[in-house]
């Protein structure tokens, strides 16, 4: 039995994608509009936002700052007035910078910290009531195996996407029993302007659209852990569970770091 509820007809789904105007979130915007949703793409740039809409009929674009929680409730509301409801609430939106124990600042944590850890809970506390009163619809928050175990090069990005798998559950264990979908995705290696920044060859690096496909396809089984490309992110499960000696050894040698 799938744990959550099985997401595969989407015509006419009312679908808020926030941090829809680049990457993978641009790339899963397309596809779910292919397949017949309506989706409202919400970031920080409205010509990115635009240029994804372009053509496209039910498109609405809403620019907001994932890390202030009044831009939530604007546009919660504003799609509210226009929809009447909202069915899945994705967000997408994040960034990262890699960061050596020598180059930490207080102003690079708080920055990632804001938008990776702070926009998901902001994106709960102003849809979970909306969602409630609906009795259905889902959340989806995107973490990465980064979050998984420690990695050089992730240090804040890495502690904030673990911080969003233990949000994730937590909330899912609230949620569930009320019908409503939590789903938690953690994507490898994917080729974005993310990872455009990492000096060194990704293990089953894939296309955004690759990363959108792999998403629909856990959504679709109502999964709870939508992780992907499978041949990569079930070895770093097992990883993680390595003695701390060994997975050491193995975190130094395979990123070279
Ligand atoms: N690429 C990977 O290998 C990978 C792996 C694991 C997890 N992830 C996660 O997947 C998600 C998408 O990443 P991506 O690789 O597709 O990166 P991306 O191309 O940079 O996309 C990130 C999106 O988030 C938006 N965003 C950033 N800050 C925002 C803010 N304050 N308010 C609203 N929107 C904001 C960006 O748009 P604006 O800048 O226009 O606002 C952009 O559309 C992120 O959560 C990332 O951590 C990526």
């Amino acid at each position: 039995m799938s744990l959550n509820p099985r997401l595969q007809h989407w015509p006419g789904q009312r679908v808020w994608l926030v941090g829809a105007g680049h990457g993978i979130g641009a790339a899963l915007a397309e596809t779910l509009q292919q397949q017949g949703a309506r989706v409202a793409l919400s970031g920080r740039t409205e010509a990115a936002l635009q240029a994804v809409a372009q053509q496209r009929p039910d498109m609405p674009v809403h620019v907001m700052d994932a890390t202030q929680p009044d831009d939530w409730a604007r546009v919660r509301d504003a799609l509210l007035a226009e929809w009447g409801g909202i069915d899945l609430v994705i967000v997408m939106a994040g960034d990262y910078t890699p960061l050596r124990a020598w180059e930490l600042t207080p102003e690079t944590a708080r920055r990632m910290v804001d938008i990776n850890l702070l926009a998901p809970m902001y994106a709960a506390a102003a849809c979970v009531p909306q969602l409630m009163a609906q009795q259905g619809g889902g959340l989806v928050l995107v973490a990465s195996v980064a979050g998984w175990s420690g990695m050089s090069n992730g240090l804040v990005y890495g502690a904030t996407k673990a911080a969003v798998n233990h949000f994730a559950q937590t909330l899912y264990l609230d949620l569930h029993r009320h019908g409503i979908g939590v789903y938690l995705v953690n994507p490898g290696f994917v080729a974005t302007r993310l990872t455009a920044q990492n000096g060194f060859a990704m293990p089953a690096l894939l296309r955004p659209e690759q990363a959108a496909d792999a998403i629909l396809h856990g959504l679709a089984r109502g999964r709870f852990d939508i992780h992907f490309p499978r041949r990569f992110t079930l070895a770093l499960k097992l990883a993680a569970h390595l003695p701390y000696r060994l997975y050491f050894w193995l975190a130094h040698k395979v990123t070279g770091l």
